[in-house]
């Protein structure tokens, strides 16, 4: 019997292991709290409103003293970077978030050229997958754009980068795993998962089936609380129906206005805003507080939630 667990002990471990994702640290502040600002769908040169919810960014991440920004991805319109040393790097980026209050570490969930970007703007962290350990909360930024069917079988116009990716199914599985030992061996109040597709969204590319199919279920399995997202250019809050998950997309960083929103009723739908914006997250070990703001800084929609206390008294 002993050896027998032994053995399967052996094995989840070493699946961990092999799938292990990077992990980056980030301390809470003195008092344990924790505030981050989340935007995507940002990089075009100022245009858009980019600017303006750029400066915005900037007083409400003084107001909450901010420890870091997540972007939720697609950095740089129209095609990405050409390379390092594209000019539409520091004309999306550094010349554009420019308050003091933002020259934090920026975690992105796409892979965009992260060590010869750090060079020049050393607040960029983004690789394909990784974790941030900020103590309060364990985030784990997942690479989605490979789980997309449809990126594959019909990429139209688009070009895609799946170096490192092929074996397609290979990687996924090995993605999947890696996220659910690092859901399963944290011990963090919360915890989020950041991808750029939306697993639930009433925006212009709606849900993407590949992400519920596969990712949904670990999610549920391994109590997470936000699964934040961009690709859908617009502000919005769904809360699942069938856990405690809450699925915020906060895409809205430059060009918005798409109006095209499935207006059928979703079930949990709290919010949706076709407009510019970004969103606010405060933790502490047994609140939340997420908010979602415009291009003037006025609040759209706050969500709160609790933790309870454990009761060690009846365990
Ligand atoms: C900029 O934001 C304002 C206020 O929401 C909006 O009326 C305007 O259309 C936006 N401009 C663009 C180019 O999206």
């Amino acid at each position: 019997m002993g050896q027998h667990w032994f053995l399967i002990w052996g094995i989840i471990c070493g699946l961990c292991v092999s799938a292990e994702l990077e992990r980056f640290q980030q301390p809470s502040k003195g008092d344990g709290s924790l505030s981050f600002l989340v935007i995507g769908d940002w990089g075009r040169r100022g245009a858009f409103n980019q600017s303006q919810v750029a400066f915005q960014m900037g007083k409400i991440g003084e107001k909450l003293d901010i420890d870091f920004v997540v972007s939720t991805g697609d950095n740089f319109y129209d095609n990405g970077l050409s390379g390092p040393h594209d000019p539409a790097f520091e004309e999306s980026f550094t010349n554009i978030y420019t308050a003091d209050s933002l020259q934090k570490r920026w975690g992105d969930a796409e892979a965009q050229l992260s060590s010869l970007l750090r060079k020049i703007d050393s607040r960029w962290l983004c690789l394909r997958s990784f974790i941030v350990d900020a103590e309060v909360a364990e985030i784990i930024f997942v690479d989605t754009t490979p789980f997309v069917n449809s990126y594959f079988l019909d990429p139209e116009d688009h070009t895609y980068d799946w170096r490192g990716v092929n074996p397609r199914k290979h990687y996924i599985t090995s993605l999947l795993k890696g996220v659910e030992c690092a859901l399963r061996e944290s011990s963090a109040k919360w915890k989020i998962v950041i991808g750029h597709h939306a697993i639930k969204s009433i925006g212009h590319h709606g849900d993407t089936p590949e992400l519920a199919t596969h990712l949904l279920p670990i999610l549920k399995a391994n109590g997470v609380d936000f699964y934040m997202n961009g690709h859908d250019h617009c502000l919005e809050h769904i809360s699942d129906t069938e856990s405690p998950i809450q699925f915020l997309t906060s895409g809205a960083g430059s060009k918005a206005w798409r109006g095209d929103v499935e207006r059928r009723n979703r079930e949990g739908l709290k919010f949706f805003y076709d407009g510019q914006g970004f969103m606010s997250v405060e933790l502490t070990q047994s609140d939340a507080e997420i908010v979602f703001y415009d291009v003037y800084g006025k609040i759209l929609h706050t969500w709160n939630a609790g933790k309870q206390l454990v009761d060690h008294s009846s365990m």
